[in-house]
């Protein structure tokens, strides 16, 4: 039996990076660990996040046993990578940034927005992200205080009004020059709110997240580590959390659409 791949958010956010990697790395176990009891990490500062990811990443990595972590939420990335690389330079992490790079590369308008949490918005790493961006194209920052919270409650009423306000604020959408011709995704939550942030935005705009390239760098990493899986059984997915097992084990089957283990 070969080691399991931990992969974590501060919720059911990363939930849309799962899919992804199951898709990509079927036969790989899973640990998903979803810190439900502190949820949302975007509203409450940067110190907090790195404080609970560390002990989150502690856990999964000498308790769990995990071969690499998948860090799948961008907030908690943003202010912990760089922590947890240099206490564990012998696991390989992936973490997740807002698409920016492949948004300067999408818009022809060379608009783009991007909505993400507050906190992922004020990091440094988000900072130095834009800033070397900056030239190619026009981003329009949109802190969404709330959504995160809202879809982790599966609160459509609640979802659909705070889309319509931060979709609303980015300004003219759609494929004419001066429009907003692309939308990041910029927190691992938001793709769940995708139908919805779609329909706001209208015809002739794209909207990016991050699932699936965080699952062929993770597939990259395991390879290069020769720690890929060897079975080709179906891999195993463990659900834990710090607050309520059953309502994360009903938005991963809401998500997912599969059985899991506790
Ligand atoms: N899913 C997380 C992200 O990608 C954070 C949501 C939250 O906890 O505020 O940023």
């Amino acid at each position: 039996m070969t080691a399991p791949i931990g992969v974590f958010d501060s919720g059911i956010g990363g939930l849309s990076v799962l899919r992804a990697l199951r898709r990509e790395l079927p036969h790989e176990d899973v640990v998903y660990f979803a810190d439900t009891a502190w949820v949302p990490y975007g509203e409450r500062g940067d110190a907090f996040v790195l404080e609970r990811t560390l002990a989150v990443a502690q856990a999964l990595i000498e308790e769990r046993g995990i071969k690499l972590l998948v860090v799948a939420c961008n907030t908690a990335t943003a202010s912990a990578i760089a922590a947890l690389r240099a206490r564990w330079p012998q696991v390989p992490i992936v973490g997740v940034e807002p698409a920016l790079k492949p948004a300067a590369q999408a818009t022809r308008t060379k608009r783009v927005g991007v909505l993400a949490t507050r906190g992922t918005l004020a990091s440094a790493k988000f900072r130095a992200l834009h800033e070397s961006l900056a030239s190619q194209a026009t981003f329009v920052l949109q802190p969404c205080d709330g959504l995160a919270a809202a879809i982790e409650a599966d609160d459509g009423p609640r979802i659909e009004a705070l889309c319509a306000q931060y979709v609303g604020a980015l300004g003219p959408l759609g494929n004419a020059p001066g429009c907003i011709d692309t939308v990041v995704l910029g927190c691992t939550h938001y793709p769940f709110a995708s139908p919805v942030i779609e329909r706001l935005a209208g015809p002739g705009v794209t909207l990016l997240e991050t699932g699936e390239p965080v699952a062929r760098q993770t597939r990259r990493l395991l390879e290069q580590a020769g720690l890929l899986g060897p079975g080709d059984a179906p891999g195993r997915l463990t659900l834990s959390c710090s607050g309520s097992q059953p309502a994360l084990e009903a938005a991963a089957g809401r998500w997912l659409g599969e059985r899991t283990e506790a």
